[in-house]
């Protein structure tokens, strides 16, 4: 059989804690999986132990030092070989503390990862609230590293307000209720925009039958498959910056869940809360005051963060589910 002949290869990675991003996986990949030519392997991660959801208040923000230095948990055996072929991966991947998520991690730093990824085009695929412009650089750092081609990036994020779910969200995963509080609306990624992620796995199947992939080109322009907020980029900059001070002094004191690093998390998340009520309002304000001065490099910025998809939506009418 000729490579022409034989179905495309797609590795689908996954992890999900919710549900959240299993559910957005399955919508793009529904397509994909329907279609005769094309052969999906879903690859779902399992850490070793595995993340409590919902999260105990110590576990949570014990999390953060491990995420920021990018140090991976164990998994359970993968059901991959290491020795396959494929044509085309998709890196299903949500945020931790402004960095992929440690399951997401794990698998890149797989000894495995390497020869299933080098050379291989990507497609990332990012369901977070709405900080994931440092995460993504990390990615793509470690894809860099691995030989990987990022063809595209998906990013589906909370439309609640940054301040609104900064509360909702950790009373999600803190509590394990998706729910509305103090007449804020519910955390997550509305339904809609999960159901209509499915437009991406189209798009993929009519790409893959054109040997579409084997190009350097974007999949998914055209499909709103990315909105940056640069505004966001330089709380989030402040953020990593600190997450990686105070992660180096955490982990020194020693392996997560060991009791003598509560003492440092407690300090940490008062720290914390007063950097989110003092320095996202200060930089938005600061940002609004001098916009006439920013409009061009947040225009470019913005520009940059949202390649190689971009956000326009010529093709949208094409995809309508
Ligand atoms: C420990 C932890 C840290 C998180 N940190 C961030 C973050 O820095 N930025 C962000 O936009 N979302 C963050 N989130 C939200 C996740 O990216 C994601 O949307 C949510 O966990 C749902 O994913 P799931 O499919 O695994 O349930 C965090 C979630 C958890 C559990």
């Amino acid at each position: 059989m000729t490579t022409s002949d034989r179905p495309k290869r797609v590795l689908a990675i996954c992890y999900s804690q919710t549900g959240q991003l299993a559910r957005i996986a399955h919508q793009v990949l529904a397509p994909l999986r329907e279609n005769p030519k094309v052969d999906v392997h879903l690859e779902v991660l399992r850490p070793v132990p595995a993340y409590p959801f919902p999260w105990p208040v110590f576990r949570f923000f014990d999390a953060f030092p491990e995420a920021a230095h990018l140090i991976a948990p164990k998994l359970e055996p993968l059901d991959l070989k290491g020795g396959e072929d494929f044509d085309l991966v998709i890196l299903f991947y949500q945020v931790w503390f402004l960095a992929p998520s440690l399951p997401v991690t794990a698998f890149l730093k797989h000894p495995m990862a390497i020869s299933l990824l080098k050379n291989k085009p990507v497609v990332t695929v990012i369901a977070c609230r709405n900080m994931w412009l440092m995460a993504h650089q990390k990615m793509k750092c470690m894809l860099d590293g691995l030989g990987a081609r990022l063809i595209d990036n998906v990013v589906l994020a909370d439309r609640g307000n940054v301040f609104a779910t900064l509360l909702t969200t950790p009373l999600w995963f803190l509590t394990g209720r998706q729910a509305g509080f103090l007449g804020l609306p519910p955390p997550g990624i509305a339904p809609p925009e999960i159901l209509h992620a499915q437009r991406f796995g189209l798009a993929l199947q009519n790409a893959l039958a054109n040997d579409a992939e084997k190009s350097a080109a974007p999949l998914l322009a055209g499909l709103k498959a990315v909105e940056a907020d640069a505004r966001l980029y330089f709380t989030e900059q402040a953020a990593t910056r600190s997450f990686y001070f105070w992660g180096k002094l955490v982990r020194a004191a020693g392996e997560p869940g060991s009791w003598i690093r509560k003492p440092l998390l407690f300090l940490y998340v008062i720290f914390l809360v007063a950097l989110i009520v003092t320095v996202i309002p200060a930089n938005l304000a600061l940002q609004a005051l001098i916009r006439p001065l920013l409009g061009k490099q947040l225009a470019r910025m913005k520009h940059d963060f949202e390649l190689p998809s971009g956000s326009g939506d010529e093709r949208m009418s094409n995809y309508v589910i």
